[in-house]
């Protein structure tokens, strides 16, 4: 595969490349760019952040886990091209100003991060860092000298956006859906590549040959968002950072939980498609969508069909997808915001959850009218607490209702114990959850029950 992109405003092709080589292994072995440093090599440590732009913006993103075939058509910055010559950025001058580093080890991904988030003038600076983990400095200083910063203007050299150099589309790139669909109709069992957070670590960490793949970062027709009177339909490949601002205005609980969803670097290419596609049942995107009724809309070649999103999780590792098939979007129904999203992991930033519980329950007249509740961490796969939403609809909203409603998970869910969560205290924390939901739906001020069990 040939692949053409701009390197620190230089325009690169390589001809006959690996495009499953990882972008941080060929920056800094074959370009001899090692300020781009690798700490995990897994998108964790963002030690490896670039800078990736594209006719959607600036956005700060982990080489690591970016493979070489995913920046075609794209301009890459590394921290060396931070500074004009002698000049530094001003992000540069302000961690140094306010010892903004130690080590130094996780000081390139940090400058390239603020230097991103500086370009887009976000100020959301605890955000920006969540996934550049630093052992020795301490944030202080690194938030100052990001605040610092935010205050000088856009360097000449960022203010611009690059003239990106022009691609084909080839089988194994499609631009469109429905080149994606003809080519995975030729190569069925190919890999598909959306944003790489989940397949990147096959890469990285299994060290499994992915090759045939088949890259979706190109596809337009994935990228986009409809909204009807009656539906809001979600491309597989809009991101989880761009669903996160859609939800904002739509299911704002959900856009909160998103926050948490990994770092700002993998939100920024990890894709609703790919996270619903993986199939983890510990995957933040499965339970609040389906909550919301979300249905999945696959396609074979010229065939279309829809599936109830609940629906396409079968078992552990098993989705209802034919080879050849692809997610092309998820819709969900408009209507009144009752939903509500809570994720507890063991750290609250960038950390996997034990359990995710999403609550779209709807009162009127005091009694409940309506109950979707599904939860991530709890079962094989993600799934609805049907024994629970049973025991709500109809009843009285209030407290004795909660509490008989709360036994009743012990009848959906059969948790299992990992590193992550015991089984006793996963079933107490949906019920939690469940009285959290309730206190917060009433307007009252929260405090989490003890429930009789
Ligand atoms: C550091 C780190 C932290 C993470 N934290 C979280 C977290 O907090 N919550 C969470 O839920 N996940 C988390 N993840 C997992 C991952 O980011 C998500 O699952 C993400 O949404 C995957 O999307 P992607 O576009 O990167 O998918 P990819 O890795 O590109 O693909 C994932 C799977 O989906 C398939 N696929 C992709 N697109 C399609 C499509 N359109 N049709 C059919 N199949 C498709 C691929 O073939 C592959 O099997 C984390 C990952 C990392 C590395
Ligand atoms: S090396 Fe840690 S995120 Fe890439
Ligand atoms: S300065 Fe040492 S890890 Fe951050």
């Amino acid at each position: 595969m040939n692949i053409t992109f701009l390197l620190n405003g230089e325009s690169v092709t390589l001809r006959d490349v690996d495009p499953t080589q990882s972008t941080l292994n060929w920056l800094r072995d074959t370009r001899g760019l090692t300020g781009t440093k690798e700490g995990c090599n897994e998108g964790d440590c963002g030690a490896c952040t670039v800078m990736l732009r594209d006719a959607d913006g600036a956005r700060a993103v982990n080489a690591c886990i970016l493979f070489l075939g995913q920046l075609d058509g794209k301009s890459v910055t590394t921290v060396e091209a931070l500074a004009d010559g002698d000049t530094l950025h001003p992000v540069q001058e302000a961690l140094i100003d306010e010892h903004g580093s130690q080590c130094g080890f996780c000081t390139p991904g940090i400058a390239v991060s603020l230097a991103t988030a500086h370009l887009n003038g976000d100020r959301a600076h605890d955000d920006v860092l969540a996934g550049n983990l630093c052992r020795c400095t301490g944030y202080a200083p690194i938030v100052r000298a990001a605040e610092k910063a935010a205050e000088a203007p856009v360097p000449e050299g960022f203010a611009a956006a690059p003239a990106l150099p022009d691609t084909d589309d080839t089988p194994m790139r499609p631009k469109t859906a429905d080149a994606l669909a003809q080519a995975l109709m030729e190569h069925p069992h190919a890999t598909l590549v959306a944003g790489a957070t989940d397949v990147g670590l096959w890469s990285t960490k299994a060290l499994r040959d992915i090759r045939p793949a088949i890259f979706l970062n190109g596809v337009e027709d994935l990228k986009q968002v409809e909204l009807t009177d009656t539906h809001i339909y979600i491309g597989a490949g809009v991101s989880i950072e761009t669903l996160r601002h859609l939800m904002l205005d739509h299911h704002p609980h959900f856009a909160e939980m998103l926050r948490r969803f990994a770092s700002t670097q993998v939100r920024n290419v990890a894709t609703i498609g790919g996270n619903i596609a993986n199939g983890s049942p510990i995957g933040d995107g499965p339970p609040p969508l389906i909550a919301l009724d979300a249905v999945l809309h696959l396609r074979r070649g010229d065939v279309r069909r829809q599936v109830a999103l609940e629906d396409f999780f079968v078992d552990y590792g098993k989705q209802d997808r034919q080879p050849g098939e692809f997610v092309e979007a998820i819709s969900i129904p408009r209507g009144p915001d009752n939903l509500r999203v809570y994720k507890l992991s063991k750290r609250f930033d960038q950390d996997i959850s034990a359990v995710l519980g999403a609550f779209n329950i709807a009162v009127q007249d005091g009694k409940v009218a309506t109950a979707r509740i599904a939860f991530g961490g709890m079962a094989g796969t993600p799934k609805r607490a049907t024994h629970v939403e049973d025991a709500l609809i109809g009843q009285t909203w209030n407290l004795p209702t909660i509490d008989a409603a709360a036994q009743e998970f012990a009848k959906d869910y059969t948790p299992m114990t990992d590193m992550r969560a015991s089984a006793d205290y996963r079933l107490r924390a949906c019920q939690n959850m469940l009285i959290r939901c309730f206190h917060e739906g009433s307007g009252a001020k929260t405090s989490v029950l003890e429930v009789t069990s």
